[in-house]
Protein backbone atom coordinates (compact mmCIF):
# COMPACT_ATOMS: atom_id res chain seq x y z
CA UNK A 1 0.00 0.00 0.00
CA UNK A 2 2.76 2.22 1.08
CA UNK A 3 4.95 1.19 -1.64
CA UNK A 4 2.18 1.87 -4.42
CA UNK A 5 1.43 5.03 -2.75
CA UNK A 6 4.76 6.57 -2.87
CA UNK A 7 4.92 5.04 -6.42
CA UNK A 8 1.90 6.73 -7.46
CA UNK A 9 3.67 9.47 -5.71
CA UNK A 10 6.46 9.49 -8.13
CA UNK A 11 4.75 8.87 -11.10
CA UNK A 12 2.50 12.16 -10.70
CA UNK A 13 6.05 14.06 -9.61
CA UNK A 14 7.48 13.43 -12.87
CA UNK A 15 4.26 13.59 -14.87
CA UNK A 16 4.32 16.87 -13.40
CA UNK A 17 7.82 17.64 -14.07
CA UNK A 18 7.21 16.85 -17.36
CA UNK A 19 3.83 18.97 -17.63
CA UNK A 20 6.15 21.99 -16.27
CA UNK A 21 8.95 21.47 -18.68
CA UNK A 22 6.62 21.70 -21.80
CA UNK A 23 4.60 25.05 -20.32
CA UNK A 24 8.53 26.17 -20.43
CA UNK A 25 9.21 25.67 -23.28
CA UNK A 26 6.03 26.41 -24.45
CA UNK A 27 7.25 30.15 -25.04
CA UNK A 28 9.06 28.85 -28.38
CA UNK A 29 5.48 29.45 -30.08
CA UNK A 30 4.99 32.32 -28.74
CA UNK A 31 4.31 35.53 -30.55
CA UNK A 32 6.48 38.52 -29.53
CA UNK A 33 5.12 40.32 -26.58
CA UNK A 34 4.23 43.70 -27.38
CA UNK A 35 3.98 45.89 -24.22
CA UNK A 36 0.96 47.78 -22.62
CA UNK A 37 -0.35 50.22 -22.72
CA UNK A 38 -1.74 51.50 -19.74
CA UNK A 39 -4.27 53.27 -19.27
CA UNK A 40 -5.10 54.90 -15.79
CA UNK A 41 -5.98 53.09 -12.75
CA UNK A 42 -9.59 52.76 -12.52
CA UNK A 43 -12.68 51.87 -10.96
CA UNK A 44 -14.13 48.86 -9.40
CA UNK A 45 -10.78 46.47 -10.09
CA UNK A 46 -8.81 49.13 -7.03
CA UNK A 47 -12.21 49.36 -5.12
CA UNK A 48 -10.96 51.19 -1.73
CA UNK A 49 -12.88 50.46 1.20
CA UNK A 50 -14.97 52.42 2.09
CA UNK A 51 -14.24 52.69 5.66
CA UNK A 52 -11.06 54.22 6.93
CA UNK A 53 -7.84 52.99 5.84
CA UNK A 54 -4.79 52.86 8.26
CA UNK A 55 -2.21 53.78 5.27
CA UNK A 56 0.83 53.19 7.62
CA UNK A 57 0.69 49.71 8.90
CA UNK A 58 3.54 47.49 7.24
CA UNK A 59 1.15 44.56 9.54
CA UNK A 60 2.76 40.63 9.25
CA UNK A 61 -0.47 39.27 10.74
CA UNK A 62 -3.04 38.86 7.91
CA UNK A 63 -5.59 37.19 10.45
CA UNK A 64 -5.52 40.21 12.31
CA UNK A 65 -6.15 42.17 9.21
CA UNK A 66 -8.57 40.03 8.55
CA UNK A 67 -10.44 40.67 11.58
CA UNK A 68 -9.52 44.67 10.84
CA UNK A 69 -11.37 44.72 7.57
CA UNK A 70 -14.21 42.66 9.16
CA UNK A 71 -14.60 44.97 11.34
CA UNK A 72 -15.08 48.12 8.55
CA UNK A 73 -15.89 46.72 6.38
CA UNK A 74 -17.24 42.78 6.09
CA UNK A 75 -18.49 39.95 3.33
CA UNK A 76 -22.39 41.75 3.84
CA UNK A 77 -20.74 44.75 2.28
CA UNK A 78 -18.29 43.22 0.20
CA UNK A 79 -21.24 40.75 -1.45
CA UNK A 80 -23.58 43.86 -1.93
CA UNK A 81 -21.07 45.86 -3.53
CA UNK A 82 -20.11 43.22 -6.05
CA UNK A 83 -23.84 42.04 -6.30
CA UNK A 84 -24.18 45.16 -7.94
CA UNK A 85 -21.10 45.89 -10.13
CA UNK A 86 -21.39 42.15 -11.74
CA UNK A 87 -25.11 43.60 -12.76
CA UNK A 88 -23.87 47.08 -14.40
CA UNK A 89 -21.01 44.96 -16.18
CA UNK A 90 -23.66 42.97 -17.01
CA UNK A 91 -26.22 44.96 -18.74
CA UNK A 92 -22.74 47.43 -20.28
CA UNK A 93 -20.07 44.78 -21.32
CA UNK A 94 -22.18 42.19 -22.65
CA UNK A 95 -19.64 40.25 -23.13
CA UNK A 96 -18.50 40.00 -19.88
CA UNK A 97 -19.84 35.92 -19.68
CA UNK A 98 -19.10 34.67 -23.43
CA UNK A 99 -15.18 34.31 -22.25
CA UNK A 100 -16.72 31.37 -21.13
CA UNK A 101 -18.44 28.10 -22.54
CA UNK A 102 -21.17 27.50 -20.10
CA UNK A 103 -21.32 24.04 -18.75
CA UNK A 104 -23.71 21.48 -17.47
CA UNK A 105 -26.59 22.01 -19.71
CA UNK A 106 -28.45 18.96 -19.97
CA UNK A 107 -30.29 19.32 -23.74
CA UNK A 108 -29.88 17.46 -26.67
CA UNK A 109 -27.65 14.18 -25.64
CA UNK A 110 -27.82 11.82 -27.89
CA UNK A 111 -25.73 9.36 -26.49
CA UNK A 112 -25.96 7.66 -23.22
CA UNK A 113 -22.27 6.85 -22.65
CA UNK A 114 -18.79 7.94 -24.49
CA UNK A 115 -15.65 6.60 -24.37
CA UNK A 116 -12.22 8.25 -25.47
CA UNK A 117 -8.96 7.20 -25.55
CA UNK A 118 -6.01 9.24 -25.33
CA UNK A 119 -3.34 8.93 -27.48
CA UNK A 120 0.20 9.49 -27.73
CA UNK A 121 2.11 12.11 -25.04
CA UNK A 122 -0.10 13.94 -23.25
CA UNK A 123 1.07 16.47 -20.78
CA UNK A 124 -3.11 16.05 -19.18
CA UNK A 125 -1.80 13.85 -15.88
CA UNK A 126 -2.71 10.36 -15.64
CA UNK A 127 -5.00 10.84 -12.83
CA UNK A 128 -7.58 12.43 -15.12
CA UNK A 129 -7.93 8.22 -16.19
CA UNK A 130 -11.30 6.96 -14.78
CA UNK A 131 -14.73 5.85 -15.89
CA UNK A 132 -17.04 9.00 -15.12
CA UNK A 133 -20.21 9.76 -14.11
CA UNK A 134 -21.57 12.97 -15.72
CA UNK A 135 -24.22 15.14 -15.20
CA UNK A 136 -27.39 14.42 -17.46
CA UNK A 137 -26.92 10.91 -16.84
CA UNK A 138 -23.93 10.47 -18.98
CA UNK A 139 -21.28 8.16 -18.29
CA UNK A 140 -17.63 9.19 -19.49
CA UNK A 141 -14.48 6.75 -20.01
CA UNK A 142 -11.61 8.43 -19.91
CA UNK A 143 -8.04 6.09 -20.46
CA UNK A 144 -4.72 5.70 -21.83
CA UNK A 145 -5.63 1.83 -22.26
CA UNK A 146 -6.70 0.32 -26.08
CA UNK A 147 -7.86 -2.52 -23.37
CA UNK A 148 -10.53 -0.69 -21.17
CA UNK A 149 -11.24 1.57 -24.20
CA UNK A 150 -11.12 -1.04 -27.19
CA UNK A 151 -13.97 0.60 -29.37
CA UNK A 152 -13.62 4.16 -28.55
CA UNK A 153 -15.60 6.89 -29.51
CA UNK A 154 -13.35 9.47 -30.00
CA UNK A 155 -9.26 9.42 -30.07
CA UNK A 156 -7.63 12.34 -28.71
CA UNK A 157 -4.17 13.74 -29.89
CA UNK A 158 -2.32 16.50 -27.94
CA UNK A 159 1.35 16.44 -28.97
CA UNK A 160 1.09 14.32 -31.93
CA UNK A 161 -1.04 14.74 -35.13
CA UNK A 162 -4.67 13.16 -35.69
CA UNK A 163 -4.72 10.66 -38.93
CA UNK A 164 -5.70 12.64 -42.06
CA UNK A 165 -8.64 10.19 -42.64
CA UNK A 166 -11.50 8.69 -40.42
CA UNK A 167 -12.95 5.71 -41.48
CA UNK A 168 -16.55 6.06 -41.67
CA UNK A 169 -18.32 5.13 -38.50
CA UNK A 170 -14.80 5.20 -36.74
CA UNK A 171 -13.74 7.53 -33.97
CA UNK A 172 -13.55 10.61 -34.00
CA UNK A 173 -10.65 12.55 -33.78
CA UNK A 174 -10.01 15.05 -31.40
CA UNK A 175 -7.18 17.66 -31.28
CA UNK A 176 -6.16 19.29 -28.13
CA UNK A 177 -4.07 22.83 -28.20
CA UNK A 178 -3.34 24.76 -24.76
CA UNK A 179 -0.39 27.05 -26.32
CA UNK A 180 -0.93 30.91 -26.56
CA UNK A 181 -0.92 30.07 -30.48
CA UNK A 182 -4.13 27.63 -30.48
CA UNK A 183 -2.65 25.68 -33.47
CA UNK A 184 -5.69 23.41 -34.76
CA UNK A 185 -4.01 20.07 -36.62
CA UNK A 186 -6.33 20.83 -39.43
CA UNK A 187 -7.93 17.51 -39.52
CA UNK A 188 -9.15 17.00 -35.95
CA UNK A 189 -13.23 16.57 -35.72
CA UNK A 190 -13.14 18.21 -32.19
CA UNK A 191 -10.67 20.97 -31.33
CA UNK A 192 -9.92 21.67 -27.67
CA UNK A 193 -8.15 24.86 -26.35
CA UNK A 194 -8.50 27.82 -23.85
CA UNK A 195 -10.71 29.77 -26.15
CA UNK A 196 -14.51 29.87 -25.45
CA UNK A 197 -14.92 29.56 -29.04
CA UNK A 198 -13.22 26.57 -29.54
CA UNK A 199 -15.36 23.56 -29.28
CA UNK A 200 -14.35 22.80 -25.81
CA UNK A 201 -12.65 25.12 -24.02
CA UNK A 202 -10.09 24.19 -21.24
CA UNK A 203 -9.15 26.47 -19.13
CA UNK A 204 -6.07 26.31 -15.95
CA UNK A 205 -8.36 27.03 -13.01
CA UNK A 206 -8.32 23.47 -11.67
CA UNK A 207 -7.40 21.56 -9.51
CA UNK A 208 -5.30 19.40 -11.46
CA UNK A 209 -1.73 21.42 -11.79
CA UNK A 210 -2.04 21.37 -7.74
CA UNK A 211 -1.70 17.54 -6.90
CA UNK A 212 1.27 16.64 -5.21
CA UNK A 213 2.05 20.48 -3.46
CA UNK A 214 2.68 21.19 -0.45
CA UNK A 215 -0.04 23.39 1.24
CA UNK A 216 1.04 25.31 3.75
CA UNK A 217 0.04 28.97 3.28
CA UNK A 218 1.48 31.04 5.95
CA UNK A 219 -0.60 33.44 7.94
CA UNK A 220 2.82 35.91 8.89
CA UNK A 221 3.52 37.98 5.53
CA UNK A 222 6.87 39.20 4.70
CA UNK A 223 6.34 43.13 5.33
CA UNK A 224 10.00 44.07 4.29
CA UNK A 225 10.18 42.10 1.23
CA UNK A 226 6.86 42.66 -0.83
CA UNK A 227 7.25 41.00 -3.90
CA UNK A 228 7.59 37.06 -4.92
CA UNK A 229 8.58 36.39 -8.33
CA UNK A 230 10.33 33.35 -9.97
CA UNK A 231 10.71 32.45 -13.56
CA UNK A 232 13.43 30.65 -15.07
CA UNK A 233 12.80 30.99 -19.01
CA UNK A 234 14.27 34.73 -18.99
CA UNK A 235 12.24 36.05 -22.07
CA UNK A 236 14.09 39.36 -22.88
CA UNK A 237 10.32 41.13 -22.97
CA UNK A 238 8.66 39.62 -19.71
CA UNK A 239 12.32 40.41 -18.07
CA UNK A 240 12.34 43.79 -19.11
CA UNK A 241 8.68 43.98 -17.99
CA UNK A 242 9.92 42.61 -14.24
CA UNK A 243 12.70 44.50 -13.89
CA UNK A 244 10.53 47.65 -14.44
CA UNK A 245 8.80 46.99 -11.46
CA UNK A 246 10.65 45.46 -9.42
CA UNK A 247 13.43 47.60 -9.45
CA UNK A 248 10.65 49.92 -7.64
CA UNK A 249 9.47 47.22 -4.60
CA UNK A 250 11.67 45.01 -2.71
CA UNK A 251 11.28 41.33 -3.83
CA UNK A 252 12.92 38.31 -3.91
CA UNK A 253 13.60 36.80 -6.84
CA UNK A 254 14.19 33.00 -6.86
CA UNK A 255 14.16 31.56 -10.19
CA UNK A 256 17.26 32.12 -12.86
CA UNK A 257 15.89 35.48 -14.34
CA UNK A 258 17.21 38.46 -11.70
CA UNK A 259 17.55 35.88 -9.28
CA UNK A 260 18.35 38.06 -5.86
CA UNK A 261 18.48 35.55 -3.38
CA UNK A 262 21.93 33.78 -3.67
CA UNK A 263 20.98 31.43 -6.04
CA UNK A 264 18.78 29.19 -7.23
CA UNK A 265 16.82 26.71 -4.87
CA UNK A 266 16.53 29.46 -2.50
CA UNK A 267 13.23 28.75 -1.15
CA UNK A 268 13.63 25.87 0.83
CA UNK A 269 16.23 27.48 2.83
CA UNK A 270 14.45 30.60 3.36
CA UNK A 271 10.94 28.53 3.99
CA UNK A 272 12.26 25.44 5.70
CA UNK A 273 8.62 24.63 6.81
CA UNK A 274 7.79 23.81 3.33
CA UNK A 275 9.91 20.72 2.61
CA UNK A 276 6.90 18.07 1.49
CA UNK A 277 7.41 14.83 3.54
CA UNK A 278 7.45 12.94 0.20
CA UNK A 279 10.44 10.84 -0.08
CA UNK A 280 12.97 12.11 -2.90
CA UNK A 281 14.48 15.24 -3.42
CA UNK A 282 12.82 18.06 -3.21
CA UNK A 283 11.33 19.96 -6.93
CA UNK A 284 10.65 23.20 -6.63
CA UNK A 285 6.81 22.98 -7.61
CA UNK A 286 6.14 20.96 -4.42
CA UNK A 287 6.67 23.90 -2.40
CA UNK A 288 5.57 26.92 -4.76
CA UNK A 289 2.57 27.59 -3.13
CA UNK A 290 4.04 27.79 0.37
CA UNK A 291 6.70 29.66 -0.70
CA UNK A 292 4.73 31.97 -2.49
CA UNK A 293 2.32 32.07 0.63
CA UNK A 294 5.07 34.43 2.77
CA UNK A 295 4.51 37.33 0.43
CA UNK A 296 1.51 39.95 0.09
CA UNK A 297 2.18 40.40 -3.62
CA UNK A 298 3.03 37.37 -6.35
CA UNK A 299 4.10 38.98 -9.79
CA UNK A 300 2.48 36.92 -12.43
CA UNK A 301 2.95 37.91 -16.05
CA UNK A 302 2.10 35.48 -18.93
CA UNK A 303 4.39 34.38 -21.72
CA UNK A 304 2.11 35.82 -24.32
CA UNK A 305 -0.65 38.54 -23.49
CA UNK A 306 -3.57 37.18 -25.35
CA UNK A 307 -7.35 37.12 -25.39
CA UNK A 308 -8.31 34.47 -22.64
CA UNK A 309 -4.96 32.93 -22.20
CA UNK A 310 -4.80 33.07 -18.45
CA UNK A 311 -2.59 30.43 -17.31
CA UNK A 312 -1.93 28.43 -14.32
CA UNK A 313 0.44 31.75 -13.36
CA UNK A 314 -1.67 33.59 -11.82
CA UNK A 315 -3.95 30.53 -10.57
CA UNK A 316 -1.45 29.50 -8.52
CA UNK A 317 -0.61 32.72 -6.73
CA UNK A 318 -4.40 33.09 -6.11
CA UNK A 319 -4.25 30.09 -4.58
CA UNK A 320 -1.22 30.62 -2.42
CA UNK A 321 -3.39 33.23 -0.19
CA UNK A 322 -0.77 36.42 -1.99
CA UNK A 323 -2.35 39.01 -4.10
CA UNK A 324 -0.98 38.33 -7.98
CA UNK A 325 -0.40 41.72 -9.84
CA UNK A 326 -0.94 40.39 -13.06
CA UNK A 327 0.47 41.03 -16.49
CA UNK A 328 -1.52 39.18 -19.47
CA UNK A 329 -4.78 38.63 -20.85
CA UNK A 330 -6.59 42.04 -21.46
CA UNK A 331 -9.84 39.92 -20.44
CA UNK A 332 -8.77 39.24 -16.95
CA UNK A 333 -11.25 39.75 -15.08
CA UNK A 334 -14.21 37.28 -16.96
CA UNK A 335 -11.96 34.33 -15.40
CA UNK A 336 -11.33 35.84 -12.11
CA UNK A 337 -13.38 36.19 -8.45
CA UNK A 338 -14.07 40.02 -7.80
CA UNK A 339 -11.35 42.09 -6.24
CA UNK A 340 -8.83 39.22 -6.30
CA UNK A 341 -6.06 40.63 -8.54
CA UNK A 342 -3.65 43.52 -9.32
CA UNK A 343 -4.26 44.02 -13.20
CA UNK A 344 -0.94 45.97 -13.60
CA UNK A 345 -1.90 46.56 -17.30
CA UNK A 346 -4.36 49.59 -15.57
CA UNK A 347 -1.66 51.40 -14.43
CA UNK A 348 -0.45 54.46 -16.53
CA UNK A 349 2.98 54.07 -15.29
CA UNK A 350 5.11 51.11 -13.54
CA UNK A 351 5.86 53.93 -10.93
CA UNK A 352 1.89 54.17 -9.97
CA UNK A 353 1.41 50.85 -9.71
CA UNK A 354 4.53 50.35 -7.46
CA UNK A 355 3.18 53.03 -5.72
CA UNK A 356 -0.25 51.35 -5.18
CA UNK A 357 1.17 48.44 -4.27
CA UNK A 358 3.23 49.80 -1.38
CA UNK A 359 0.35 51.68 -0.09
CA UNK A 360 -1.49 48.51 -0.50
CA UNK A 361 1.19 46.77 2.42
CA UNK A 362 1.08 49.28 4.49
CA UNK A 363 -2.81 48.88 4.97
CA UNK A 364 -3.88 45.79 6.19
CA UNK A 365 -7.76 46.26 5.70
CA UNK A 366 -7.38 47.34 2.19
CA UNK A 367 -4.92 43.96 1.47
CA UNK A 368 -7.66 42.49 2.98
CA UNK A 369 -10.80 42.94 1.10
CA UNK A 370 -7.98 41.51 -2.06
CA UNK A 371 -8.85 37.84 0.32
CA UNK A 372 -12.39 38.99 0.89
CA UNK A 373 -13.97 36.90 -2.39
CA UNK A 374 -12.49 33.40 -0.75
CA UNK A 375 -13.40 34.46 2.47
CA UNK A 376 -16.95 35.21 1.75
CA UNK A 377 -17.77 33.03 -0.64
CA UNK A 378 -18.12 35.74 -3.97
CA UNK A 379 -16.89 33.36 -6.78
CA UNK A 380 -18.31 35.70 -9.64
CA UNK A 381 -17.10 34.37 -13.13
CA UNK A 382 -14.23 32.38 -11.52
CA UNK A 383 -17.47 29.64 -10.61
CA UNK A 384 -17.46 29.21 -14.48
CA UNK A 385 -13.72 29.23 -14.87
CA UNK A 386 -12.76 26.36 -12.65
CA UNK A 387 -16.34 24.66 -14.27
CA UNK A 388 -14.64 24.29 -17.36
CA UNK A 389 -10.92 23.89 -16.01
CA UNK A 390 -9.03 21.03 -17.23
CA UNK A 391 -10.40 18.87 -14.15
CA UNK A 392 -13.66 18.66 -15.65
CA UNK A 393 -12.41 17.91 -19.22
CA UNK A 394 -13.53 14.36 -19.50
CA UNK A 395 -17.29 15.00 -18.63
CA UNK A 396 -17.58 18.40 -20.87
CA UNK A 397 -15.53 16.09 -23.72
CA UNK A 398 -18.26 13.30 -23.47
CA UNK A 399 -21.67 15.94 -23.28
CA UNK A 400 -19.73 17.56 -26.20
CA UNK A 401 -19.35 14.07 -28.32
CA UNK A 402 -22.58 12.77 -27.30
CA UNK A 403 -24.22 15.80 -28.79
CA UNK A 404 -22.45 15.51 -31.57
CA UNK A 405 -23.77 11.94 -31.85
CA UNK A 406 -20.74 10.54 -31.55
CA UNK A 407 -18.69 8.45 -34.34
CA UNK A 408 -21.53 8.43 -36.55
CA UNK A 409 -21.80 12.39 -36.57
C1 LIG B 1 -11.86 45.82 -14.43
O1 LIG B 1 -11.44 46.60 -15.51
C2 LIG B 1 -11.80 46.11 -16.77
C3 LIG B 1 -11.15 46.95 -17.84
O2 LIG B 1 -11.48 48.29 -17.71
C4 LIG B 1 -13.31 46.09 -16.87
O3 LIG B 1 -13.71 45.64 -18.14
C5 LIG B 1 -13.84 45.17 -15.80
O4 LIG B 1 -15.24 45.15 -15.81
C6 LIG B 1 -13.35 45.58 -14.42
N1 LIG B 1 -13.64 44.57 -13.43
C7 LIG B 1 -14.42 44.79 -12.41
C8 LIG B 1 -14.55 43.67 -11.45
O5 LIG B 1 -14.99 45.84 -12.24
C1 LIG C 1 -2.89 52.21 12.38
O1 LIG C 1 -1.70 51.45 12.45
C2 LIG C 1 -0.96 51.63 13.65
C3 LIG C 1 0.34 50.86 13.49
O2 LIG C 1 0.11 49.49 13.40
C4 LIG C 1 -1.80 51.19 14.83
O3 LIG C 1 -1.10 51.40 16.02
C5 LIG C 1 -3.10 51.99 14.85
O4 LIG C 1 -3.94 51.50 15.86
C6 LIG C 1 -3.83 51.87 13.51
N1 LIG C 1 -4.98 52.76 13.48
C7 LIG C 1 -6.19 52.37 13.09
C8 LIG C 1 -7.25 53.43 13.07
O5 LIG C 1 -6.46 51.22 12.75
C1 LIG D 1 -27.27 39.48 -16.07
O1 LIG D 1 -27.09 38.20 -16.60
C2 LIG D 1 -28.01 37.24 -16.14
C3 LIG D 1 -27.67 35.90 -16.75
O2 LIG D 1 -26.41 35.86 -17.27
C4 LIG D 1 -29.42 37.68 -16.52
O3 LIG D 1 -30.35 36.74 -16.01
C5 LIG D 1 -29.70 39.04 -15.94
O4 LIG D 1 -30.97 39.49 -16.36
C6 LIG D 1 -28.64 40.02 -16.37
N1 LIG D 1 -28.84 41.29 -15.71
C7 LIG D 1 -28.91 42.45 -16.35
C8 LIG D 1 -29.12 43.67 -15.53
O5 LIG D 1 -28.77 42.53 -17.55
C1 LIG E 1 7.37 44.81 10.05
O1 LIG E 1 6.51 44.56 11.12
C2 LIG E 1 7.11 44.73 12.38
C3 LIG E 1 6.17 44.23 13.44
O2 LIG E 1 4.83 44.32 13.04
C4 LIG E 1 7.48 46.19 12.55
O3 LIG E 1 8.06 46.40 13.79
C5 LIG E 1 8.45 46.57 11.46
O4 LIG E 1 8.71 47.94 11.51
C6 LIG E 1 7.89 46.22 10.08
N1 LIG E 1 8.95 46.35 9.09
C7 LIG E 1 8.87 47.17 8.04
C8 LIG E 1 10.02 47.17 7.11
O5 LIG E 1 7.91 47.88 7.81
Amino acid sequence: MLCKRSLNTLIVASMMGLALLILFFSGFFEFPYTAPTIPTVLGDNLTKPTSQINKSDPFKDLLKAFKRWDSQMGCAQFRKRHKESSLVRNSSVSSASSALQSVGDCGGLKMGHVSVLVKGWTWIPDNLENLYSCGCGLSCLWTKSGVLADDPDALLFETTTPPMVRRKGGPLRVYMDLEPGRKRSGVEDIFISYHAGDDVQSTYAGALFHNNRNYHVSSSKNNKTLVYWSSSRCLPDRNQLASELLNLLPHHSFGKCMNNVGGPDMALVMYPECANDANGAPKWWDHLHCAMSHYKFVLAIENTMTESYVTEKLFYALDSGAVPIYFGAPNVWDFIPPHSIIDGTKFSSMAELASYVKSLANDPVAYAEYHAWRRCGVMGNYGKTRAASLDTLPCRLCEFISRKGGRNA
